[in-house]
């Protein structure tokens, strides 16, 4: 009986009531003013910040939190709480300092926003920030994998070499766990030292080294189905519009790369595959069709794959796939009358970068032209500090 709404509508009512009884700014989290919303007014609400107090406007922004002080503590003041927890010095086992946080694009561990593929479609997979120079001193290529060693335990991830980040940090996403990685979790690398006030780990303070990982081949793979085991030394999963993206890489070499395709894809006489491979079996590419739509795809070389992700998830949305098309996709390269976007950059309107760079080059000079010609970042806006970054890179190169 207690739980009889009628509408999800009721269900916010009592819970926005709730917020506000006693409330009088004494805790945070007030949205009385939507205690008498009707049903209609709810499904059209539209985001807003908290708090809006009972008889505030849902649209009046001029609360905004601790603008003018006001914490909720006795004296509403702030505190600051000095730590007693000391930093410990890098020291030549471990001379980087591990960072972890967010992205963009995830919330937490992703138990919700992975199931977004527009939202994995900027970054597919963890990755480590490194300084060119710390790269370098430690042998590690772009794009490579790399082994995140600290005192605490180990990391797998991708490596991405950049000079956005300073020397002698690196920085790893919080996101991904053993559900969409082989050994991408960092979490398990993370000092487990905590402070004594907040309880927080070293989530920005661990000490680590860097190392490359050695494989014999890395792959690529779009799939229709996700496949229920991936038996491989590293992989990365997420999901694409029409399936599965699949990063792999593997430290033993494959001896039948057709049978290794086929427990990825899956087999059956009524699909067909065509495949090829250089002489030596380094560079292998396959392709399965059920019908005329894609089933799966894998790309195998012994370097990174070089192969547009975008353009490949695109034939698992695409329908018919007959002839040269499915040709051109096993040769793993757009043809000439399709322009490759790149990776995606503005995951809201998925605009790759090869199209801001398009745009720059005719042109656009500013996030807000890039936004007029493309809509890249006319939405939520996360992506206007990159399409800022692609400007800056293009106007840099034109400068010398
Ligand atoms: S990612 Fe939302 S506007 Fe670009």
């Amino acid at each position: 009986e207690a739980f009889d709404y009628r509408s999800p509508a009721e269900i916010f009512r009592e819970h926005a009531a709730l917020s506000g009884i006693a409330n009088d700014g004494t805790r945070d989290f007030d949205i009385g003013a939507c205690a008498e919303l009707s049903e209609s007014a709810y499904d059209m609400l539209a985001p807003f910040q908290w708090p809006r107090r009972q008889g505030q406007a849902l649209d009046d922004a001029t609360t905004r939190f601790f603008a003018e002080g006001g914490f909720y503590t006795p004296d509403r003041r702030g505190r600051f709480v000095p730590t007693p927890v000391a930093l410990q010095a890098v020291s030549p086992e471990f001379p980087l300092i591990l960072n972890t946080g967010r992205i963009r694009d995830q919330w937490h561990t992703m138990t919700r926003t992975a199931k977004t593929p527009r939202l994995m479609s900027h970054y597919a997979e963890s990755f480590c920030e490194i300084h060119p120079e710390d790269a370098e001193e430690a042998g590690i290529a772009p794009a490579t994998l790399v082994r995140i060693v600290t005192p605490q335990g180990t990391a797998l991830v991708r490596a991405l070499v950049t000079e956005r980040q300073q020397r002698g940090s690196i920085f790893v996403p919080m996101h991904w766990t053993d559900q969409q990685t082989a050994q991408g979790r960092i979490g398990a690398a993370v000092l487990p030292a905590v402070d004594p006030v907040s309880g927080q780990p070293g989530l920005k303070s661990s000490f680590a080294r860097i190392e490359p990982f050695d494989v014999a081949w890395y792959g690529f793979a779009v799939l229709r189905n996700k496949p229920e085991t991936i038996p491989v030394d590293y992989w990365a999963i997420a999901q694409a519009e029409g399936g599965w993206r699949v990063e792999l890489a593997g430290v033993e070499p494959v001896e039948d790369w057709i049978a290794y395709a086929a427990d990825l894809i899956g087999s059956g006489e009524d699909l067909e595959t065509l495949s090829y491979s250089d002489q030596d079996q380094a560079s292998f590419r396959l392709a399965t069709f059920s019908g005329d739509a894609l089933l799966g795809a894998l790309f195998v070389a012994p370097q990174p794959v070089a192969v547009s992700r975008t353009w490949a998830i695109e034939h698992l949305s695409t329908k018919e796939i007959r002839g040269t098309e499915r040709l051109r996709l096993l040769s793993g390269r757009p043809g000439a009358d399709q322009a490759d976007p790149g990776p995606i950059v503005c995951a809201c309107f998925s605009v790759g970068a090869n199209q801001i760079a398009a745009a720059v080059e005719s042109g656009a000079a500013s996030v807000e032209a890039v936004g007029a010609a493309l809509r890249a970042g006319t939405n939520c806006g996360s992506c206007r500090v990159e399409i800022r970054r692609l400007i800056d890179a293009a106007a840099l190169k034109k400068t010398g």
